[in-house]
Parts: structure tokens; sequence; C-alpha cells
């Protein structure tokens, strides 16, 4: 069952643990939940359902009309958001976080639609399915700036079957934002993601 407590990460906790307390929240988010982003057949009816990638044509009609209206990848930024605002800095200036190659649920700023495989730091991280540790985006050859307050970045390839379905990508107003263990924390989150929603 989501609620917004889940949100809620208790002041003076280590990095570590802020990112053990997202990734068992988002584990329980996702169970029983697969779908990535959500979609109601009431609201577009005549919307090709085959289109969506999560639509699983041998569901039943009924069960599509009926299942809870969440998404795992906007709790998930939501968890990120919450989490990033309880830490000290250079965490608590984190500007972005949220999902591409088409944009995807975030929070933040308003962001550029779509970013092909040949570009940026999330083109560079889903080409390569390597996550990109990015300290000083203005040293990163093509970097696209959605938000110029940007000043350090971290991208993260969400990997279903050795393909890369998606990027996790969460920046960050100060130079040097990120560290091995936030890399450890969303690639743990970028596995359970991958495992636990049909892309
Ligand atoms: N900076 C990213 C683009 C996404 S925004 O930062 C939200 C990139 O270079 O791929």
């Amino acid at each position: 069952m989501v609620h917004a407590d889940a949100s809620a990460f208790p002041s003076g906790i280590t990095k570590r643990e802020a990112y053990a307390q997202l990734l068992e929240q988002a584990r329980s988010f996702f169970e029983g939940q697969r779908n990535w982003v959500w979609y109601n057949l009431p609201i577009f009816p005549s919307f090709p359902l085959t289109l969506i990638p999560s639509f699983h044509p041998t569901r039943a009609h009924s069960e599509l009309t009926t299942e809870p209206a969440r998404s795992n990848l906007a709790n998930a930024a939501s968890l990120l958001w919450h989490m990033y605002a309880s830490l000290p800095a250079p965490s608590s200036a984190v500007n972005w976080a949220g999902f591409y190659l088409i944009l995807g649920p975030f929070h933040g700023r308003p962001a550029c639609t779509t970013i092909p495989f040949t570009r940026g730091v999330c083109g560079a991280a889903a080409s390569t399915r390597t996550t990109q540790l990015v300290p000083d985006v203005e040293r990163f050859p093509g970097h696209v700036a959605c938000d110029g307050a940007t000043r350090s970045e971290v991208v993260v390839p969400i990997l279903k079957a050795g393909t890369c379905v998606a990027v996790l990508d969460v920046d960050c107003a100060v130079a040097a934002g990120f560290d091995g263990v936030d890399v450890e924390g969303l690639e743990g989150l970028a596995r359970v993601l991958g495992e636990g929603c049909d892309f």
C-alpha cells in the first residue's frame, strides 16, 4: 500500500541508510504493481494500447481498468526527491530526479522531452549501458543543459534482459554532488525497477 509517509526520511541518517530506506520503500511500492507508467482506458478510450510498452495483450480488459492509478517510476521519482531533500549538502542540492530517454516521471523543473542515444549524459548511459558519474557537467562533451543550475549529474541505465529500457537521471546544483554511495544506491534502484516493471 502506497502511503505519503513513505517519503518521510528521518533527519540525521547517513546517505547509505537513506538509500536502504528508499530501496525498501520502492520494493514495497512495486509489490503487485508492474506498471512503469499509468494509463486509464476510460479517459483515453481510443488510445492505441499496443503502443504502451507495459500493455500486455493477454490481460483482461477488466484488469486494466481496475488497476490502481499509480506508476512505479512516478513513485520512485518522488522517493528520490524527498530522500535528497532530507540529506545534508551536497545531496540537499539535488535539483532534478527522474527518468528518460523520452521524458518520464520526474521532480524538478520542466525538462527537454527527448534525448537521443547519441547525446548528453543520458545518451551516454543508454548507449554504453553503464552508469555515468559526472562531477562537472561543463566538462562533459555534449551535455544537454535542461536546467542551467545543474553542475553535476549521475545517470544510471535501467536494463531489461540486457537492453536499456530507460535511464534514471539525477542532477545536482553543486559540482561533485554524487559519489560511490549514490552510484551504488541508484544502481540498486535501477535493478529493482528493471526487475519490478513491465517495460
Ligand atoms: N543533462 C542531461 C539531460 C537531462 S536534464 O539534465 C534533466 C543529459 O545531458 O543527458
